[in-house]
């Protein structure tokens, strides 16, 4: 991954999120791991999402929670989307055959990446959403 800003975001509105996610996308090799964490609806999906328009997939990102990952091959460099919300832990990510795509030709993001951070790349770029003030604020922290 190309060096990134590390620290606190403001995401004053959903453009300041486009923007973030566009970056992050610039930024972004194969094999690299984003670990999305956040309460719902902060922003997580919304984020993916710009990413994947960062990469130059056209196809609309919607969240795999039932089929936990979606795999789009069309942008500068393939995007693994995981959801992993449903899980209960590592084992179960492993089980859905992540092993065999985290770090491989794929860029992977990750939704509710703290139920498996025992198996993420040390070097992930772990990214915390939060609330803001107002209806459409968000907080990226990223570490
Ligand atoms: N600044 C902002 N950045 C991102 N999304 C925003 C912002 N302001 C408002 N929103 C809205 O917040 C919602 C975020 O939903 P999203 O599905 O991306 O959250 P999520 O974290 O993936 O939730 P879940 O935990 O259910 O997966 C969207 O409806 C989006 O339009
Ligand atoms: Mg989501």
């Amino acid at each position: 991954m190309k060096e990134i800003k590390k620290g606190i975001v403001e995401l004053e509105g959903r453009g300041a999120t486009r923007k973030l996610g566009l970056e992050i996308a610039n930024a972004l090799e194969p094999g690299d791991v984003v670990a999305l964490v956040g309460e719902l609806g902060t922003g997580k999906t919304a984020l993916t999402g710009y990413i994947a328009e960062g990469l130059g997939i056209k196809e609309e990102v919607v969240s795999p929670t039932f089929t936990i990952v979606k795999l789009y091959e069309e942008g500068r460099i393939p995007l693994a989307h995981f959801d992993i919300y449903r899980l209960g832990g590592s084992e179960e990510l492993l089980d859905v055959g992540a092993g065999e795509i985290i770090g491989g030709r794929y860029a992977s993001v990750i939704e509710w990446a703290d139920i498996a951070a025992d198996i993420l790349p040390a070097d992930s770029l772990l990214v915390h959403l939060s609330y803001g003030e107002g209806e459409d604020e968000r907080r990226a922290e990223i570490l």
